[in-house]
Protein backbone atom coordinates (compact mmCIF):
# COMPACT_ATOMS: atom_id res chain seq x y z
CA UNK A 1 0.00 0.00 0.00
CA UNK A 2 1.31 3.56 -0.69
CA UNK A 3 1.43 5.21 2.61
CA UNK A 4 1.65 8.83 1.49
CA UNK A 5 -0.73 10.81 -0.59
CA UNK A 6 0.03 14.32 -0.99
CA UNK A 7 -3.28 15.03 -3.07
CA UNK A 8 -5.42 12.25 -1.81
CA UNK A 9 -9.50 13.40 -1.06
CA UNK A 10 -10.93 12.52 2.44
CA UNK A 11 -12.40 9.67 2.92
CA UNK A 12 -15.58 11.62 4.57
CA UNK A 13 -15.45 9.18 7.40
CA UNK A 14 -13.83 8.89 10.11
CA UNK A 15 -11.73 5.82 11.34
CA UNK A 16 -9.65 4.49 14.08
CA UNK A 17 -5.21 5.68 14.87
CA UNK A 18 -3.71 3.14 15.97
CA UNK A 19 0.03 2.63 17.65
CA UNK A 20 1.53 -0.30 16.02
CA UNK A 21 3.24 -2.57 18.60
CA UNK A 22 1.13 -1.13 21.42
CA UNK A 23 -2.56 -1.39 22.17
CA UNK A 24 -3.40 2.49 21.91
CA UNK A 25 -5.43 3.46 19.40
CA UNK A 26 -7.86 6.97 18.96
CA UNK A 27 -10.74 7.69 17.08
CA UNK A 28 -9.58 9.73 13.49
CA UNK A 29 -11.96 12.32 12.14
CA UNK A 30 -11.57 12.53 8.21
CA UNK A 31 -8.98 15.41 7.91
CA UNK A 32 -7.78 15.71 10.97
CA UNK A 33 -4.29 15.25 12.12
CA UNK A 34 -3.01 12.41 13.36
CA UNK A 35 -1.41 14.22 16.54
CA UNK A 36 -4.62 15.97 17.14
CA UNK A 37 -6.48 12.83 17.15
CA UNK A 38 -3.80 10.90 19.71
CA UNK A 39 -4.16 13.80 21.63
CA UNK A 40 -7.84 14.10 21.90
CA UNK A 41 -7.58 9.99 22.51
CA UNK A 42 -5.21 10.31 25.52
CA UNK A 43 -2.11 9.10 23.43
CA UNK A 44 0.64 9.99 25.05
CA UNK A 45 1.90 11.01 21.74
CA UNK A 46 5.56 12.95 22.04
CA UNK A 47 5.02 16.45 20.70
CA UNK A 48 5.63 19.66 21.94
CA UNK A 49 4.77 22.67 19.21
CA UNK A 50 1.62 21.09 17.37
CA UNK A 51 3.42 22.91 14.07
CA UNK A 52 5.54 21.40 12.20
CA UNK A 53 8.72 23.40 13.91
CA UNK A 54 10.45 21.00 16.54
CA UNK A 55 10.02 17.20 14.95
CA UNK A 56 9.02 15.53 17.85
CA UNK A 57 6.12 13.78 16.16
CA UNK A 58 7.74 12.26 13.90
CA UNK A 59 6.60 8.37 13.36
CA UNK A 60 5.93 6.26 10.27
CA UNK A 61 3.21 5.53 8.63
CA UNK A 62 2.34 1.66 8.42
CA UNK A 63 -0.80 1.72 6.54
CA UNK A 64 -3.55 4.48 5.87
CA UNK A 65 -3.10 7.74 3.68
CA UNK A 66 -2.39 10.81 4.83
CA UNK A 67 -2.07 14.50 2.86
CA UNK A 68 0.74 16.32 4.21
CA UNK A 69 -0.04 20.06 5.54
CA UNK A 70 3.20 21.93 4.94
CA UNK A 71 6.56 20.90 3.67
CA UNK A 72 8.40 18.67 6.67
CA UNK A 73 11.68 18.59 4.60
CA UNK A 74 13.70 20.25 7.67
CA UNK A 75 12.66 17.00 10.11
CA UNK A 76 12.57 14.07 7.45
CA UNK A 77 14.77 13.56 4.95
CA UNK A 78 13.53 12.27 1.34
CA UNK A 79 14.89 8.66 2.23
CA UNK A 80 12.94 9.23 5.84
CA UNK A 81 9.83 10.29 3.62
CA UNK A 82 9.94 7.04 0.90
CA UNK A 83 9.89 4.97 4.13
CA UNK A 84 7.07 6.38 5.52
CA UNK A 85 8.60 9.03 8.01
CA UNK A 86 5.71 11.99 8.62
CA UNK A 87 5.03 14.73 11.00
CA UNK A 88 1.82 13.60 13.00
CA UNK A 89 0.74 17.40 13.47
CA UNK A 90 1.04 18.41 9.64
CA UNK A 91 0.10 14.54 8.64
CA UNK A 92 -3.90 14.95 7.63
CA UNK A 93 -6.05 11.48 7.67
CA UNK A 94 -6.96 10.86 4.25
CA UNK A 95 -8.19 7.23 4.56
CA UNK A 96 -10.88 5.75 7.01
CA UNK A 97 -7.96 3.76 9.24
CA UNK A 98 -4.40 4.69 9.96
CA UNK A 99 -1.58 2.50 11.36
CA UNK A 100 2.06 4.35 13.06
CA UNK A 101 4.86 3.19 14.76
CA UNK A 102 6.40 5.89 17.11
CA UNK A 103 9.74 5.81 18.40
CA UNK A 104 9.45 5.21 22.11
CA UNK A 105 6.10 3.84 22.43
CA UNK A 106 5.36 -0.54 21.86
CA UNK A 107 5.13 -3.64 23.13
CA UNK A 108 1.79 -3.18 24.79
CA UNK A 109 2.45 0.23 25.86
CA UNK A 110 4.34 3.41 25.52
CA UNK A 111 7.95 3.01 27.55
CA UNK A 112 7.36 6.58 28.29
CA UNK A 113 6.41 7.98 31.72
CA UNK A 114 2.90 8.71 31.00
CA UNK A 115 1.80 12.42 30.64
CA UNK A 116 -0.08 13.78 33.92
CA UNK A 117 -1.99 17.27 34.56
CA UNK A 118 -1.44 18.30 38.16
CA UNK A 119 -1.34 21.59 40.44
CA UNK A 120 1.54 23.04 41.06
CA UNK A 121 2.97 25.68 42.95
CA UNK A 122 6.23 28.33 42.40
CA UNK A 123 8.58 27.09 45.46
CA UNK A 124 11.70 29.12 44.83
CA UNK A 125 12.89 31.78 42.01
CA UNK A 126 16.64 32.33 41.37
CA UNK A 127 18.70 34.28 39.15
CA UNK A 128 21.02 32.77 37.04
CA UNK A 129 22.34 35.31 34.85
CA UNK A 130 20.83 38.02 33.24
CA UNK A 131 17.51 37.56 31.82
CA UNK A 132 17.48 33.44 33.07
CA UNK A 133 16.08 31.92 36.14
CA UNK A 134 16.02 28.85 37.59
CA UNK A 135 12.76 27.99 38.50
CA UNK A 136 11.12 25.55 41.26
CA UNK A 137 8.19 24.22 40.98
CA UNK A 138 6.76 22.13 43.67
CA UNK A 139 3.92 19.77 42.35
CA UNK A 140 0.86 18.05 43.95
CA UNK A 141 2.26 14.58 42.80
CA UNK A 142 5.52 12.77 41.87
CA UNK A 143 6.13 12.96 38.54
CA UNK A 144 8.26 10.69 36.38
CA UNK A 145 10.01 11.54 33.64
CA UNK A 146 13.42 10.88 30.90
CA UNK A 147 15.90 13.51 31.38
CA UNK A 148 15.45 16.03 28.25
CA UNK A 149 12.05 15.78 28.09
CA UNK A 150 10.04 18.93 28.76
CA UNK A 151 6.94 20.33 30.91
CA UNK A 152 4.26 22.47 30.60
CA UNK A 153 3.09 25.39 32.62
CA UNK A 154 0.13 27.56 32.50
CA UNK A 155 -1.02 29.86 35.50
CA UNK A 156 -4.42 29.48 36.06
CA UNK A 157 -6.69 32.67 36.39
CA UNK A 158 -4.35 35.07 34.92
CA UNK A 159 -5.95 36.50 31.97
CA UNK A 160 -3.58 35.83 28.97
CA UNK A 161 -1.31 33.13 30.54
CA UNK A 162 -3.30 29.98 30.26
CA UNK A 163 -1.16 29.22 27.04
CA UNK A 164 0.63 26.29 27.85
CA UNK A 165 4.76 26.90 27.92
CA UNK A 166 7.08 24.48 27.48
CA UNK A 167 10.26 24.42 29.63
CA UNK A 168 12.90 21.18 29.62
CA UNK A 169 13.56 19.16 33.06
CA UNK A 170 16.81 20.59 34.24
CA UNK A 171 17.49 18.05 36.46
CA UNK A 172 17.68 14.37 35.90
CA UNK A 173 14.83 12.49 37.36
CA UNK A 174 16.85 11.04 40.30
CA UNK A 175 16.46 14.06 41.64
CA UNK A 176 16.22 15.01 45.47
CA UNK A 177 12.34 15.19 45.66
CA UNK A 178 10.05 13.39 42.70
CA UNK A 179 7.30 16.00 43.80
CA UNK A 180 9.91 18.92 42.71
CA UNK A 181 11.15 19.96 39.86
CA UNK A 182 13.76 22.47 38.24
CA UNK A 183 13.46 24.53 34.78
CA UNK A 184 16.03 27.00 33.50
CA UNK A 185 13.79 30.19 32.21
CA UNK A 186 15.04 32.72 29.88
CA UNK A 187 12.67 36.34 29.96
CA UNK A 188 11.28 36.49 26.31
CA UNK A 189 9.70 40.32 26.16
CA UNK A 190 6.86 40.58 24.51
CA UNK A 191 6.34 36.68 26.21
CA UNK A 192 3.10 36.75 28.73
CA UNK A 193 4.31 33.56 31.07
CA UNK A 194 8.07 35.13 31.01
CA UNK A 195 6.47 38.65 31.46
CA UNK A 196 4.70 37.99 34.85
CA UNK A 197 7.25 35.33 35.64
CA UNK A 198 9.97 37.92 35.90
CA UNK A 199 7.79 41.15 37.25
CA UNK A 200 7.64 40.53 40.81
CA UNK A 201 8.71 37.77 43.27
CA UNK A 202 5.96 34.82 42.18
CA UNK A 203 7.09 32.33 45.29
CA UNK A 204 3.78 30.51 46.20
CA UNK A 205 2.27 31.26 42.96
CA UNK A 206 -0.04 28.48 41.69
CA UNK A 207 0.41 26.73 38.52
CA UNK A 208 -0.99 23.82 36.21
CA UNK A 209 1.86 21.33 35.22
CA UNK A 210 1.44 18.79 31.97
CA UNK A 211 4.16 16.47 31.33
CA UNK A 212 6.52 15.19 30.70
CA UNK A 213 6.14 15.20 27.01
CA UNK A 214 8.53 15.31 24.20
CA UNK A 215 10.96 12.82 22.07
CA UNK A 216 14.25 14.49 23.03
CA UNK A 217 15.71 12.19 25.46
CA UNK A 218 18.88 10.59 27.08
CA UNK A 219 19.66 7.15 25.47
CA UNK A 220 21.90 4.91 26.96
CA UNK A 221 24.60 4.00 24.84
CA UNK A 222 28.13 3.03 24.94
CA UNK A 223 29.60 5.78 23.16
CA UNK A 224 31.37 9.28 23.58
CA UNK A 225 28.87 12.21 23.84
CA UNK A 226 28.92 15.53 22.15
CA UNK A 227 26.60 17.70 23.37
CA UNK A 228 25.97 21.29 22.23
CA UNK A 229 23.95 23.65 24.02
CA UNK A 230 22.84 27.02 23.33
CA UNK A 231 21.26 29.48 25.80
CA UNK A 232 18.63 27.62 28.16
CA UNK A 233 19.23 24.91 25.70
CA UNK A 234 21.72 23.47 28.90
CA UNK A 235 19.08 22.48 30.94
CA UNK A 236 17.95 19.11 29.43
CA UNK A 237 21.79 18.67 28.10
CA UNK A 238 22.34 19.44 32.22
CA UNK A 239 19.52 16.78 32.80
CA UNK A 240 21.25 14.36 30.59
CA UNK A 241 24.84 14.04 31.71
CA UNK A 242 23.37 14.08 35.03
CA UNK A 243 21.50 10.61 33.90
CA UNK A 244 24.79 9.84 32.39
CA UNK A 245 26.52 10.09 36.02
CA UNK A 246 23.88 8.31 37.59
CA UNK A 247 24.41 5.77 35.04
CA UNK A 248 28.25 5.01 35.26
CA UNK A 249 28.90 6.66 31.91
CA UNK A 250 32.61 6.28 31.52
CA UNK A 251 33.12 7.70 27.76
CA UNK A 252 34.84 10.72 26.87
CA UNK A 253 32.16 13.98 26.70
CA UNK A 254 32.70 17.36 24.88
CA UNK A 255 30.30 19.81 25.94
CA UNK A 256 30.25 22.91 23.50
CA UNK A 257 27.87 25.74 24.79
CA UNK A 258 27.11 28.85 22.90
CA UNK A 259 26.70 32.38 24.34
CA UNK A 260 26.81 35.81 23.32
CA UNK A 261 28.99 37.06 26.12
CA UNK A 262 30.38 36.15 29.34
CA UNK A 263 28.10 37.45 31.29
CA UNK A 264 25.55 35.29 29.19
CA UNK A 265 27.10 32.24 30.59
CA UNK A 266 25.50 30.37 33.51
CA UNK A 267 25.16 27.42 35.44
CA UNK A 268 29.16 27.66 35.24
CA UNK A 269 29.12 26.13 38.64
CA UNK A 270 26.50 23.04 37.57
CA UNK A 271 29.02 22.31 34.66
CA UNK A 272 32.28 21.93 36.61
CA UNK A 273 30.20 19.48 39.12
CA UNK A 274 29.31 17.42 35.78
CA UNK A 275 32.95 17.67 34.90
CA UNK A 276 34.38 16.40 38.69
CA UNK A 277 31.50 13.67 38.56
CA UNK A 278 32.10 12.43 35.25
CA UNK A 279 33.81 9.26 35.43
CA UNK A 280 35.20 10.04 31.52
CA UNK A 281 37.26 12.66 29.65
CA UNK A 282 34.99 15.65 30.00
CA UNK A 283 35.60 18.52 27.97
CA UNK A 284 33.84 22.04 28.17
CA UNK A 285 34.06 24.24 25.27
CA UNK A 286 32.58 27.56 25.63
CA UNK A 287 32.12 29.56 22.68
CA UNK A 288 31.23 33.57 22.84
CA UNK A 289 29.37 34.79 19.80
CA UNK A 290 29.66 38.66 20.79
CA UNK A 291 31.94 38.90 23.49
CA UNK A 292 33.68 42.94 23.66
CA UNK A 293 36.75 43.11 21.91
CA UNK A 294 39.29 43.60 24.68
CA UNK A 295 37.90 41.82 27.16
CA UNK A 296 39.48 39.22 29.31
CA UNK A 297 38.20 36.02 27.92
CA UNK A 298 40.63 34.05 26.51
CA UNK A 299 38.15 31.30 25.44
CA UNK A 300 36.44 30.69 21.92
CA UNK A 301 35.11 33.21 20.04
CA UNK A 302 32.84 33.18 17.41
CA UNK A 303 29.72 30.43 16.72
CA UNK A 304 29.63 27.10 17.32
CA UNK A 305 29.54 25.91 14.10
CA UNK A 306 32.67 27.33 13.95
CA UNK A 307 34.10 25.30 16.40
CA UNK A 308 31.98 21.97 15.03
CA UNK A 309 32.85 22.51 11.66
CA UNK A 310 37.02 21.87 12.95
CA UNK A 311 36.22 18.73 15.08
CA UNK A 312 32.86 17.23 13.94
CA UNK A 313 35.39 14.97 11.47
CA UNK A 314 37.00 13.50 14.79
CA UNK A 315 33.23 12.86 16.55
CA UNK A 316 31.47 10.74 13.91
CA UNK A 317 31.55 8.26 16.65
CA UNK A 318 29.39 10.08 18.74
CA UNK A 319 25.87 10.25 19.78
CA UNK A 320 25.22 14.25 19.40
CA UNK A 321 22.68 15.93 22.15
CA UNK A 322 21.84 19.64 20.36
CA UNK A 323 19.55 21.73 22.51
CA UNK A 324 19.08 25.58 21.70
CA UNK A 325 17.09 28.47 19.20
CA UNK A 326 15.75 27.30 16.03
CA UNK A 327 18.57 29.09 14.28
CA UNK A 328 21.18 27.64 15.92
CA UNK A 329 20.09 24.15 15.78
CA UNK A 330 19.60 24.28 11.80
CA UNK A 331 23.32 25.61 11.44
CA UNK A 332 24.84 22.90 13.50
CA UNK A 333 22.71 20.01 11.84
CA UNK A 334 24.16 21.16 8.91
CA UNK A 335 27.77 20.44 10.04
CA UNK A 336 26.78 17.14 11.99
CA UNK A 337 24.71 15.37 9.25
CA UNK A 338 26.31 13.41 7.15
CA UNK A 339 28.55 12.90 10.40
CA UNK A 340 27.10 11.39 13.05
CA UNK A 341 24.77 8.83 12.01
CA UNK A 342 20.73 9.63 12.47
CA UNK A 343 19.78 7.30 14.67
CA UNK A 344 22.74 9.32 17.12
CA UNK A 345 21.80 12.40 16.37
CA UNK A 346 18.98 13.57 19.13
CA UNK A 347 18.17 17.60 19.02
CA UNK A 348 15.49 19.49 20.06
CA UNK A 349 14.19 23.35 19.21
CA UNK A 350 13.65 25.62 21.54
CA UNK A 351 10.40 27.71 20.27
CA UNK A 352 9.30 31.06 21.30
CA UNK A 353 7.44 34.23 20.41
CA UNK A 354 10.83 35.08 18.99
CA UNK A 355 11.54 32.48 16.79
CA UNK A 356 8.68 31.24 15.23
CA UNK A 357 4.77 31.54 14.25
CA UNK A 358 3.86 29.04 16.69
CA UNK A 359 0.80 26.78 17.63
CA UNK A 360 -0.32 26.09 21.54
CA UNK A 361 2.29 24.58 22.84
CA UNK A 362 5.16 26.83 22.70
CA UNK A 363 7.55 28.52 25.30
CA UNK A 364 7.65 32.05 25.96
FE1 LIG B 1 4.89 18.10 15.39
FE2 LIG B 1 6.38 19.82 16.79
S1 LIG B 1 6.68 19.11 14.75
S2 LIG B 1 4.71 18.62 17.47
Amino acid sequence: MKAISLGGRKSGRGGTLHVLGSDLAARIEAGETLLSAAVRGNIPFPHMCNVGECGTCKCRLVTGHIRLKRDISRHVTPEELSAGFVLACQSLAMSEDVAVEVPGMGRGRSTDPAPVQIDASVARVTPLAPGVLALEVDLAAEVRYVAGQVAQLTVPGAPGLGEPRCYSFAEAPARASPRRALFHVRHVPGGAFTDWLFAADRTGARLCFSGPHGGFRYHAADRPLLCVAGGTGLSPIKAILEQGIADGLACDVTLVVGARTQQDLYALDAITSLKERWRGRFAFVPVLSQEPEGSRWTGRKGHVTDYLCEVAAGHADRAAYVCGPPGMIDAVLDVLRGVIPPKHLHYDRFLDRGSAALGPSSAA
